[in-house]
This record gives structure tokens, sequence and C-alpha cells, in this order.
């Protein structure tokens, strides 16, 4: 009787408590296969050791900086780690901690790695010392999915150098309101557009092999559909068509997935009154069964808890992470609450372990894959030779000059010319760091240039350079005014940088880096597009001094720059250039660059019309407001040049097998005196369909270099894919006849023939 006792005991203990692991476990043994070793060590791990994988926490540092109001939430998280229920961190933005807490990682039983998320949007920005490209809107002006994809594999790079892992990236939200205060984050309105870039950013994050020491995870966010809540604000509803969805929201999503995108975010939002993070048909469904997405989803910061507390669809906790995981989330983002529960639902039968061990294969499979068991620390002096390396920053001024727009050029008033005597910059934004957009940490200062610097730095020597700063764009105000007016007096020229700040970080990172006066960002949405605070009023005053007036605007959004845009001779929108954005919008001011951007998302001419976007539908513009000038202020697909560029040959099939991809050639000479780049943008339009469809939509695009007099014939192709509507019954279907192609003003059509 009591050798039984003593059995049955020692058969609880060793069930259900610590087993010290020894080197030779073979989940340990990095010359098996990564299948082979998920297999050792699921078998090893309890139920709350498996769940602990899906577990994600935030690091320390983070908070200490903001004394963020969640910060409760940092309570048993080193506990948690020590127990080896911690299976990935967000936000640990530096080396020491990241090391630090692998450490404890090291001697928890199974000495299972965390995986080390972070946000890193247009670089690692959240590193100090990072590269800083351009944001995402930026990016997006250039119609490069090429220098996406360096951009990303930069970022990639440095990341692995800090020891991330898993970059909560592309954002691949189509942006329609320019209220939200996340455009800059996102690559613009168009669903074509938004899904090459994406696809690109997840190959340069991602590679062939995202094991590869300079390969991360990448993330597809989110899922679904930000980008057009029902009044621009973060987490608010979106209450959208299915139509819609299919022709505009889903196939960027879509698009990443068939890409290879490791991992998912889910959306903050519902979508027509169910949750993204408690949507079985997009988490499960359509991502999964339709899609085949093999990956793991995670939730975005404190959804699950949203369910209950901000969606109202539980009334407790708990039964929003059994709605949550049952969906389809795999990971949950931050906070101390989510095992203990997990563990409780699957004890008590109502999510099944087999569930729990999908989730925790596919993420311990990134871990050996990754060779995290065997190197989970990083150096922090091989890091500072990868953080903004020479390569990487001139990559960040390649990027810049190509993201510039030129919206206005009267008269050839641009570029200024180096024999000036005098110029005066000012606006609130000619020395600020607002150039970098959101999601940086406050980076040396030496590393960011900004449109004063660029300035300065590129004719200084020639010119002489006034500065002067009428204050914070809150601030600016009669005095300042009257003020920049004087600066002005014996001035050849003036350049006015105007915009938005979106940028959170102030000067000094261990202040609050909640900088106060954003006018853009995440959680920053605007109720209107114009400028902000006196900014309008700063430009009207200058524009009456009689000197030529050059605006240049920073900003993450389209803003109603209504007044500018008739008055003012020369306007350059140069969204977020980054941290070289100051030298390349010196290059383009002086005609050392000619500028080559184009609109990714439509400025329209005030909020009252919102929402804008240019694949509207034919009826969209019957009548017009009796209160405002018809059309948009500038249109998607809208840039200017310093030289001419002149289209012709325009030359297809004009018939079309149902079913076929159309080869579209066109000839473009450039008539100017300037080389330039010319992107070519093709449209199309369903001439008469059983469904309304759009009077004209992106179908193919592609970036063109042209020395003056040179003229080269490029050849595009539309998949026929582009050709197909969602017909009355939803399905996908291609209707026989005619399609107008236009291209650079010309127009032409074909005919589909069944
Ligand atoms: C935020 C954002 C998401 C980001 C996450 C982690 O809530 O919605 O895009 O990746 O938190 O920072």
């Amino acid at each position: 009787m009591k050798k039984t006792i003593v059995t049955l005991m020692l058969i609880f203990l060793f069930s259900h408590t610590a087993i010290a692991q020894n080197e030779n476990d073979p989940y340990l043994n990095s010359e098996l296969s990564v299948n082979e070793r998920v297999n050792d060590l699921l078998s090893r791990m309890t139920l709350r050791e498996k769940v602990g994988q899906m577990n994600q926490r935030a690091g320390k540092k983070y908070f200490e900086n903001v004394n963020d109001t969640v910060s409760h939430q940092m309570l048993n998280m080193l506990s948690d780690l020590k127990e080896g229920i911690v299976g990935s961190f967000l936000i640990l933005s530096e080396i020491d901690e990241s090391n630090k807490l692998q450490k404890i990682a090291e001697n928890s039983r199974l000495k299972i790695p965390f995986l080390n998320a972070i946000d890193a949007i247009h670089g690692h920005g959240w590193a100090y010392g990072a590269t800083i490209f351009p944001t995402s809107i930026s990016q997006a002006s250039a119609f490069n999915p090429a220098a996406v994809e360096k951009i990303n594999a930069a970022t990639a790079k440095e990341m692995r150098a800090t020891g991330h892992h898993w970059a909560f990236f592309p954002y691949m939200s189509v942006t329609r309101d320019p209220r939200f205060g996340r455009v800059g984050e996102n690559y613009g309105e168009d669903p074509l557009l938004v899904t090459r870039l994406s696809v690109a950013a997840i190959k340069g994050l991602q590679g062939d092999d995202y094991g590869a020491p300079d390969k991360v995870i990448a993330c597809a966010k989110v899922f679904l559909g930000d980008g057009q809540s029902i009044n621009g604000l973060n987490l608010a509803p979106m209450d959208i068509s299915m139509r819609t969805l299919k022709e505009i929201f889903l196939p960027p999503a879509e698009g990443c997935v068939k890409a290879g995108v490791r991992t998912v975010m889910a959306a903050h939002n519902e979508i027509n009154g169910v949750p993204a993070h408690a949507d079985p048909w997009l988490l499960t469904e359509l991502l999964r069964d339709e899609w085949g997405f093999e990956g793991y989803v995670i939730s975005d910061w404190q959804d699950i808890e949203r369910l209950n507390t901000g969606h109202r669809i539980v009334d407790n906790y708990k039964d929003g992470v059994e709605i949550a995981v049952s969906a389809g989330i795999d990971v949950h983002m931050f906070g101390d609450h989510f095992v203990d529960e997990l563990v409780e639902l699957v004890e008590e039968g109502k999510i099944p372990e087999s569930r729990i061990d999908r989730a925790v294969r596919a993420i311990l499979t990134d871990k050996f894959k990754m060779g995290l068991f065997e190197n989970r620390y990083v150096d922090k002096e091989a890091a500072k030779k990868i953080l903004a390396n020479p390569e990487h920053v001139q990559l960040a001024l390649e990027t810049a000059r190509e993201s510039i727009v030129l919206l206005k050029n009267e008269n050839n008033v641009l570029p200024l010319s180096k024999s000036l005597n005098k110029i005066l910059v000012t606006g609130p934004l000619a020395n600020d760091n607002a150039l970098v957009g959101d999601w940086v940490h406050t980076q040396p200062d030496e590393n960011i240039i900004t449109i004063l610097e660029g300035i300065e730095d590129h004719v200084g020597s020639e010119l002489d350079v006034e500065y002067y700063n009428p204050g914070d764009i809150y601030d600016i105000d009669e005095k300042t005014i009257s003020e920049a007016v004087k600066k002005s007096e014996n001035v050849d020229a003036i350049v006015l940088v105007v915009g938005g700040n979106d940028n959170r970080s102030d000067k000094d990172w261990t202040l609050n880096p909640r900088r106060k006066n954003r006018t853009g960002g995440e959680n920053i949405a605007r109720a209107d597009i114009v400028l902000a605070g006196m900014q309008d009023d700063l430009a009207k005053a200058l524009y009456k001094t009689g000197k030529p007036v050059i605006v240049i605007l920073i900003n993450g959004r389209p803003l109603a720059v209504e007044w500018i845009s008739e008055n003012i001779p020369g306007i350059i929108e140069a969204w977020q250039p980054g941290m070289q954005g100051g030298n390349a919008v010196a290059e383009v001011l002086f005609g050392d660059y000619n500028p080559s951007g184009k609109l990714p998302m439509t400025f329209p001419r005030s909020v009252g019309h919102i929402p804008v976007f240019y694949n509207h539908r034919p009826s969209t513009f019957l009548r017009h407001y009796t209160d405002s000038k018809p059309g948009f202020l500038y249109e998607f697909g809208f840039g200017l040049s310093y030289t001419t560029f002149e289209y012709s040959n325009l030359s297809f099939t004009d018939k079309v097998t149902s079913g076929d991809d159309v080869e579209v050639k066109v000839t473009i000479t450039n008539t100017g005196s300037y080389s330039g780049d010319e992107i070519v943008l093709v449209y199309l339009n369903d001439e008469i369909s059983s469904v309304t469809t759009p009077v004209k939509k992106l179908v193919a695009f592609q970036r063109v270099s042209l020395k003056p007099d040179e003229a080269k014939t490029v050849t595009l192709s539309i998949p026929s894919i582009q050709l197909a509507l969602y017909n009355r019954e939803m399905k996908q279907v291609i209707e026989p006849g005619d399609f107008q192609v236009m291209v650079g003003g010309l127009i032409d059509k074909f005919e589909v023939v069944e």
C-alpha cells in the first residue's frame, strides 16, 4: 500500500512540476530538425507553459518613461518570465533590457527564449540611433516597391542587431479618411499600391527565409480596416459593405498572406457589428481556411480586454479570452491577465488543448527557425555598427528624394536660384523633428537633418539663409507673425515650412514622450484638416509681402490647404521625409533633384467632403456642395516635375479574351530641360457594367527615368483579375464589353469578348 502511495505521489510530482532539463534533451540539440525540436519541446511542456507562449508582455523601461496609466499591467512580468510563461515581449527598446530579460528566460525550466517584437514602421524607430526612413505615406508617393523592400531589409538588419525578431509591420490598411491619425503609417488609398508596397515590405523584412540572421518575422496589420472608420477615429467601428470590403480592404490583406507573411494583427475595430478580435469568419474561415494562412494572429493592445470594456460583447474578461482565442487569436498583446484565464478555459473543456498546441507549435517553430535557443543575446557595440550605417543613411536620402511631391510651380518659381542674395526660412516645422513622423524614439540630434539644416548645408555657402522661428504649431500668434513679416523685409524669397506634427518623442526621451501639440499620429485624429493653429494666417501675411513664397508641407495626412493652393506659387509636399529629409528637400528646392512623387492619397477641399477617394462611383459627383468648389483639391496620382513628359503611342490589343492579361505599351518623352523620373500610372474603367464600378482604378504602375529629349516605350501588364467585378450575387466575374485604358492623359479602349 505504502509503495503505491509513494509511486502515485512521484507520478503526480513529475507530471505537474518542474523537471530540470539537461543539455541532452532533443529540443536543445540544434542538429535536429525544427519539427523534431518542436515535437520534443511540446511534449515536455505543461499546459501553463504552453499557454505562456501565447502571452506577450511589455518591457519595464517603456513604462518607466511614460508613466502610462496601464503600468499596473507590468505586475508579475518578471515572475511570469521566471516561470517560463512569457512567449514574447513588445517595446523593449534597449539592448540591456532585452539581454537581461532573455537571461531570466534562459534560467526558466525549459529555457525558452522570447520573441522580441517592436513597431518598426519606417525603420527601427524605437531604437536610439537607428535609421529613420521616410514614413509609409511618403514612401507610397514614390510608387517604388523595390525601394520599400530595401527599406525593410535595412530595418530587419537593424532590428536583429538589437535583439528584435518580430516587426509589427506592414500596416496594410487602405486609408481613405484624412482625419485618421495614422495616415502617415499607411500606404494610402489605393488597394493595388497598398498591396504591392505591403508585399514588398514583407519581402524586405522576411526575405525568403525569416530564419536568416538578418531577417525578422513580419506582421500584416490591421486585420481589418481601420483606414475608414465611421468617423476617422482610431478604434471606431468600420461600417462598410461586403462589396467595398472585397474590392478595397481585403485585397492587401490577401496579398500579404499569399506573400507568406508570418503573422497578422487583428484590428481594434469592429466590422459591421463584429469586433475583429472575436470574428471567426475573419480570423479563421477567411484567413486560414480560404487563404491558407499558417502563422499566428496577435491581438492588438488590450483588445481582448476591450471586447468587454469597449465593444461590450461579453460581460467579463475571461469570456473575452474564450471568444477571442476560439475566433483565432493566438497571442495576447501585453498585460498581466491571460495565462490563468486561458488555462482555466482549457481545463473547463471550453477550449481544446489542440487549439493551444496549434498556436504554440507555430510560435516555437519560429524560435527554433531563428536560432534563438542558440543566439538569444546581442552585443551593443556590434549593434552600433549596424544602426544608421552609411549605406542605410544613403538609402534614407534616396527614398526621401523620391517621396517628395511637387504640387505647384507657377511661372517656374521653382527651383530657387542659388544666386539669390538672401532667403528667409520660417515656419513651425522648419527646424523641427516633425519630419521623422510617428513611432520614432528620440534620436541623436545630429542624425536628423531638419529642413533648415538641409538648406543651410546645401546653399549656406552661396547665399544668406535667415531663419525665424514663429513658435510651435499652436504657439504662432499675431506677434510672431508680424515678426516673421519684418524678417522678410530684405530677402529675395521666403521658404515657409508648415503642416502637422506626428512625432511623439520630445527632445529628451526620458521625459514623457507623449509630445504636446501633436496634430497627427496614433490616436491623434483631427475633426478638421485645415492647417492647425495660425499657420494659414502666417502664410497669408508672408504672401502679402509680395515676395516669392514657397510653402513646404511636412504632414502625415492630406490637408485642406485650399487658400495656399490657390495663392502660393510654389508648393512642395514633403510628407514626413525622415532623417535625411532636410537634405532631400533642399536638393528639390534648389533644383539638384527633380521631384517625381505622386500623391498616394487624395486631398479634399475641406473636411466636409470626406470621404473622398479617386476611385469613386460614377454617381458620386452628379451634384456638388453649394458652399464649396467642386472636385478634389489634389487627386490621387497628382504630382508635377521640373521637366515635362509627353505620352504617345498608347497601344494594346483591341479584343481581349476573358481571363487574359492585357499588355499595354506607351511611349514617354522628356520634353523639358531637366532629367527626371516619371511614374507611369495605368487606369482602367469598365465602361458599362452590371453593377457600378469606379470611374477609374489603378491597375498598373512603373517608374521611368528619362534625360531631356529621351523617349522610352514601356510595357505594363494589366492582370486579368483587375477586369473583374463582384456581380449582384457577389461572384467575382469578368463581364464582356468595353474597357477604357487611361495613361498620362491618353485614353483608348479594348473589348472583352467571351
Ligand atoms: C498599438 C497599435 C499597433 C501597434 C501596437 C504595439 O495599439 O494599434 O499598430 O503595433 O499597439 O505598439
